[in-house]
């Protein structure tokens, strides 16, 4: 694409590895509004892939079209190599118990206990894990990598901003899913606390091998997590490269999120 800057793409040089994930000529409109005009990604095995673009840029948009819960207006999305427009619900199914979502916020339930929050996932995907007469191992090995057994029996409310990220962490680990997506999976917590959810991202994907897609405009957050990086501008995939390559660009838009 002309628009692109130029920055040469790591993926030419590196061995081939498998796509788990990827968006081709992803289009979607409200109105007049062209949040995305053309977006590509590809996710490989094993990989953490950073996005960053601004507040407004279409981030959210596009892992709502990614995980179905909104429909793009043209474009292909694959998951594992399934087009999931093609998928009837019973499959679409299947396949989100392969794909964590940490949402924007934490998303728990709060009339619910951490360990009822973390059975919920469990008893809702009843086919694929069978019926698990006693789920409370599965919720301790959960809640064990995200540090938090001893909130078991707590209410989101008796915990703190950053625990409850944690637990909702916990929630999506629990399906032991191959991609997790995190949308902004740092905003609203203080510093420290922002540090130690970056630290478990890095801590899950060496100790469930999944791939992650994390979606951020935190500058530090990218940094640390990222191998990879997508920066979302003018609504397309304007620049790819490693942390470094970007911030060593001299394209005024790429510059900008670096500042
Ligand atoms: N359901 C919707 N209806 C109309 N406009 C929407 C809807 N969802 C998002 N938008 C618009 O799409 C743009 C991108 O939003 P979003 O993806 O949430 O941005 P961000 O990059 O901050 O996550 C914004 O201009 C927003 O107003
Ligand atoms: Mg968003």
């Amino acid at each position: 694409m002309e628009t692109k800057a130029n920055i040469s793409p790591l993926a030419k040089e590196a061995p081939p590895r498998k796509v788990v994930l990827e968006i081709t000529d992803l289009k979607k409109s409200f109105g007049n509004n062209n949040v995305l005009n053309g977006f590509n990604l590809k996710l490989y095995e094993g990989e953490n892939l950073v996005i960053m673009g601004k507040s407004g840029s279409g981030k959210t948009v596009m892992i709502k079209c990614l995980v179905g819960l909104m429909q793009p207006d043209s474009g292909s999305i694959k998951v594992m190599g399934k087009d999931i427009s093609t998928l009837n619900r019973a499959d679409m199914d299947e396949l989100r118990t392969e794909i964590g979502f940490l949402f924007q916020g934490s998303a728990l339930y709060d009339s619910m206990t951490v360990r009822e929050n973390l059975e919920f996932p469990l008893r809702r995907h009843e086919h694929k894990f069978g019926n698990i007469s006693d789920p409370t191992p599965l919720v301790i090995e959960a809640l064990e990598s995200v540090g938090l057994v001893n909130a078991i029996d707590l209410m989101p409310s008796e915990l703190s901003g950053g625990m409850q990220r944690r637990v909702a962490l916990a929630r999506t680990l629990i399906l032991k899913p191959k991609i997790i997506l995190y949308d902004e999976p740092t905003s609203g917590l203080d510093p420290i606390t922002a540090k130690e959810i970056i630290e478990l991202m890095r801590r899950v994907q060496q100790q469930y091998h999944t791939s992650s897609l994390i979606i951020t405009h935190d500058v530090d957050c990218a940094r640390v997590v990222s191998e990879r990086m997508i920066l979302l501008v003018d609504n397309i995939n304007y620049a790819e490269g490693t942390f470094e390559q970007l911030k060593a660009s001299k394209d005024e838009k790429i510059k900008a999120f670096f500042k």
